[in-house]
């Protein structure tokens, strides 16, 4: 038989941490420790009493039915969390929808508001799943550059006038991965007008909410005045509360939009297994319990880090918050090349930066998921690194 891929699929590109992973390993047989700081996926366990519930619920008959567009404990419980972290009233029956993980939400979504060739606007560089959603929608992408001197945020009036007219869709994230820039109030309320003005839908993606490592919260995109006219923030529980494994997210905002998600998702699934839902809620519920001492773990993470690459001479994003550091390294190699050889010569795995976009050259991404005893061993080991043009 002749099996060909669809040409659409010529969009989605096989990613490569898969093929970090595997050679990280080939070096491991060879005798070299690994520090992986690749995936963003949390090293923190669940909460105890998260996992006491899920197991407790897992055992009830009950439980296995299908859940369709989710339960409405769990609706209520992200309606009270954003009234109590984020100050932002959500009606549970029409401002809330789950999502299967938030990279299901972001992949699915622009097919919601997109048609071929319309434009969405988007960073470079950008977490990849936004390429992906738009490449399903048969969109195409506008990259906004994130550059040291707009502060790593958009510069949305830099954006022609042409590309304006055919833009449906604006995807933001802040802090953002793999650059951890935070948003202010007035950034938002800028985005608010300029969507208003070019009937823009903006989807802002708050992965990263509860990374923060001074008093200052990232604000809540929905917290700017209009933001719900014109939008819908997705969230997730995957980093904040350690459930990645479970795939468990949201979107909020806009409720004629959430109608609409909602319609094209109750075609593709049928619900999150109620124990997860009804485990994610409680996470909800409980979140201050959790996130304040998850925010002392990784604002210690992040200052070990920063500081040790900075010894170095690498040139650190400034940030505070999110889940990555974003370091430009010091020497002449490009971004792939120079990630496989740091393997090779040191065992510490980090995510080339042109992953996120043509703009991540020169680039890696480090994410702060092992504990500060082997962030210490991470930086001793990449002062060791002696670049050659080839591996
Ligand atoms: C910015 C951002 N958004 C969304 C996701 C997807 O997370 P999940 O699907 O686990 O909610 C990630 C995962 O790394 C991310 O970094």
């Amino acid at each position: 038989m002749n099996v060909q891929p669809s040409k659409k699929m010529s969009r989605f590109a096989p990613a490569i941490f898969g093929d970090l992973k595997q050679f990280a390993l080939q070096q491991q047989s060879n005798g070299t420790s690994l520090i992986d700081l690749s995936l963003g996926s949390p090293d923190i366990p669940p909460a105890d009493f998260l996992r006491e519930e899920m197991s407790r619920l897992s055992k009830l008959e009950s439980s296995y039915g299908y859940t369709l567009t989710g339960v409405q404990t769990f609706n209520k419980a992200v309606s009270d969390y954003y009234a109590r972290v984020n100050n932002v009233q959500i009606d549970p029956n029409t401002e809330v929808l789950q999502t299967m993980g938030s990279q299901e939400g972001l992949v699915h979504l622009p097919t919601a508001f997109c048609d071929p060739g319309d434009i969405v606007l988007t960073t470079n560089p950008a977490y990849v799943a936004y390429d992906a959603g738009i490449a399903l929608a048969g969109a195409e992408s506008y990259y906004m550059p994130l550059t040291k001197e707009n502060g790593y945020l958009p510069d949305l009036h830099a954006v022609p006038e042409d590309i304006l007219q055919k833009a449906k869709l604006l995807i933001l994230n802040l802090p953002g991965n793999p650059v951890p820039a935070m948003p202010s109030i007035s950034y938002f309320e800028e985005v608010v007008a300029f969507a208003k003005k070019y009937n823009i839908i903006v989807l802002h993606d708050a992965a990263y909410s509860e990374f923060y490592f001074t008093g200052n919260a990232p604000i809540s995109f929905l917290a700017a005045s209009g933001a719900k006219e014109v939008g819908l923030e997705i969230n997730s529980l995957s980093k904040t509360f350690s459930l990645a494994g479970t795939r468990v997210a949201y979107i909020v905002g806009n409720a004629e939009m959430i109608a609409i998600v909602k319609q094209l998702k109750s075609n593709l699934d049928f619900g999150i297994f109620e124990p997860i839902q009804l485990v994610a809620a409680m996470a909800l519920d409980n979140a201050e319990k959790i996130t304040t001492k998850l925010r002392a773990t990784f604002a210690e993470r992040h200052k070990v880090l920063m500081n040790g690459l900075q010894s170095l001479g690498w040139e650190v994003a400034p940030s505070d918050g999110g889940m990555f550091v974003w370091a430009k390294y010091p020497y002449e190699l490009d971004a792939v090349r120079f990630t496989y050889q740091v393997i090779e010569q040191t065992g510490v795995i980090m995510v080339p930066g042109t992953v996120f976009g043509s703009a991540g050259e020169g680039y890696v991404r480090l994410a702060l998921v092992q504990e500060v005893s082997l962030l210490e061993k991470a930086v001793q080991q990449l002062a060791k690194i002696q670049i050659t043009q080839t591996i």
